[in-house]
């Protein structure tokens, strides 16, 4: 046996089997995330964008802002809300009606928003 049909009969075939899956998975994620995106803008333009503004640059003192923020921390921050973990008189209140897939596709709205950020010059 020649080291081409070695190849052609045995570590082809483990490969191609190995690609499937992998394409498949890439596919599904990146699908669910642009879903999640969608969904999560939908929310916040009822629940979230008197504050936090319609791009996520907030309208008001004392507000941050959540664009481009990483999505694991602001999952971890509506959680902490949700839960009592981190008070706050407004932000208390308003995670109680979140459920865990609104967080996470509010969480992939706001990390979906590119930033840019300028050093002052000294
Ligand atoms: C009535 C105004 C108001 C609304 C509406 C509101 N927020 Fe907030 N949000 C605030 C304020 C004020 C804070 C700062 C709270 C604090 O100091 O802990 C805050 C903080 C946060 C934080 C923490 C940010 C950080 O940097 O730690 C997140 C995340 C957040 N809000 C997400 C949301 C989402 C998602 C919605 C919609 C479901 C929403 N907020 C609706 C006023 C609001």
């Amino acid at each position: 046996m020649s080291t081409g049909s070695l190849f052609a009969n045995r570590v082809r075939p483990v490969l191609m089997g190995m690609c499937l899956p992998v394409a498949l998975f890439c596919i599904g994620s990146a699908q669910l995330s642009a879903d999640d995106v969608q969904a999560g803008k939908r929310k916040a333009e009822v629940a979230c964008q008197t504050c936090h503004g319609t791009d996520g640059v907030a309208t008001m003192a004392m507000v941050p802002n959540l664009s481009g923020q990483r999505e694991d921390y602001t999952i971890i921050q509506l959680e902490a809300y949700r839960s009592g973990k981190r008070q706050h008189s407004q932000m208390s209140i308003i995670a109680q009606s979140l459920s865990d897939q609104d967080i996470r596709n509010l969480a992939a709205w706001y990390a979906s928003i590119p930033i840019s950020v300028t050093v002052p010059s000294e």
